[in-house]
């Protein structure tokens, strides 16, 4: 039996079904990220295991014991949420030490456990200030330290870095992560950022419109996406739309280049119509050469973004012109070029057609 189970949770407000048919096992001490866009469920879906909001239907275990009616201090889960929500009028310790507080523990075992936690989250000299006297990333580690001052079973974050600036996300991402490992705690982390969720979690469960889409690792999430929605969701993705014109080989033609598809032919009728994902990183500028996947291409735009240089490109045979151009470099005449992908990178993964064009991001400058 799991740590934490999750059995056809549901919850409606009034006549709308928010979350439905929720379901999900996490292992003690694994951290399971809840990834999707806005509104579809996460905070809700979290709320409930919290205790905050009340399911409609279904069930949640904790260590074998069901939890589903319980109020929150009766579940020992620790939170934390994407506002700092420190008490204002209280010091850093008297935050950390409140669970403990309120449980009615002896002082020196509070006084104890603060500086415990403290010293956890690297602030041990900040004892004494007020939340106001804090940045903002110190006030999320408080925010940890107070969540897990009482020694939860399970820990809750609800995009607790979305209101943070980029480089001190990161500090704090790979913050979180040690803290976790360290002290092996079940935890579920919500958010809407996928690089966050890629490279924090065991598992990420991606979610949409109050359903599970795909529950799984963050590189089976990445690469073998089950649905046309993790696929686009997770990471940059490019729709084509391809001609299937020999099934049993796997064959695909995109503007009439003919490529070999991923895990061949497998659910492919020759003659269909087929959307092809593919990832950017599978695409390279083509040297001349006789490999396998090339395909000609009009580069439309470029922009340079640091690491990684964007290039939009058109797949065709033909040269074309913009018919309104900007006086810039990316508006200049296009340039053919050939590129390449590795068979195992064009994947179909929907029987209904879409765009044919390309966004290809090619490493360096
Ligand atoms: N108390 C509530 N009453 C009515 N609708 C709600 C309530 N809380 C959340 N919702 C709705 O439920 C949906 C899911 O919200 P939420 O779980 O907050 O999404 P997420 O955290 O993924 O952004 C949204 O459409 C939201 O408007
Ligand atoms: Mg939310």
């Amino acid at each position: 039996m799991a740590f934490l189970e999750i059995n056809d949770l549901r919850k409606v407000f009034g006549p709308i079904s928010v979350v439905q048919n929720f379901a999900l096992a996490v292992e003690r001490g694994e951290f399971v990220s809840f990834l999707g866009p806005s509104g579809c469920g996460k905070t809700t879906t979290l709320r409930m295991v919290a205790g905050f909001e009340q399911p409609s239907a279904g069930t949640i275990r904790i260590n074998g014991k069901e939890v589903t009616g319980l109020r929150p201090n009766q579940r020992n889960v620790g939170m934390v949420f994407q506002s700092y929500a420190l008490f204002p009028n209280m010091t850093v310790a008297e935050n950390v030490g409140f669970g403990l507080k309120v449980a009615k523990r002896p002082a020196s075992e509070i006084s104890g456990r603060v500086e415990e936690m403290l010293r956890l989250i690297k602030l041990p000299t900040l004892a004494e200030r007020y939340p106001y006297q804090l940045s903002g990333g110190q006030q999320q580690r408080v925010a940890l330290a107070r969540a897990l001052a009482i020694k939860p079973q399970v820990l809750l974050l609800d995009e607790p870095l979305s209101a943070l600036d980029a480089k001190i996300r990161v500090a704090l991402r790979e913050e979180i992560k040690t803290v976790q490992r360290a002290l092996g705690i079940t935890t579920i982390y919500v958010t809407h950022d996928q690089e966050e969720a890629l490279s924090m979690s065991d598992r990420i469960v991606v979610m949409n419109e109050g359903r599970v889409e795909q529950i799984g690792t963050p590189f089976e999430t990445y690469n073998y996406p089950k649905t046309r929605f993790v696929a686009s969701f997770v990471g940059t993705l490019n729709i084509l739309r391809a001609r299937v014109t020999d099934a049993a080989r796997g064959l695909i033609t995109i503007d009439g280049q003919e490529i070999v598809a991923r895990r061949g032919g497998a659910g492919m009728a020759t003659g269909e119509i087929r959307s092809v994902a593919l990832r950017p990183e599978a695409v390279s500028l083509a040297d001349a050469g006789g490999e396998r996947n090339r395909m000609q291409g009009t580069i439309e735009d470029v922009s340079f973004l640091g690491s990684v240089m964007r290039i939009r490109v058109r797949f065709s045979t033909k040269s074309r012109r913009r018919s309104r151009g900007r006086k810039s470099p990316s508006a200049s005449p296009t340039r053919m070029c050939s590129f390449s992908m590795a068979p195992s990178q064009a994947d179909p993964v929907a029987p209904r057609p879409h765009c044919g064009r390309g966004c290809l991001a090619q490493r360096g400058g």
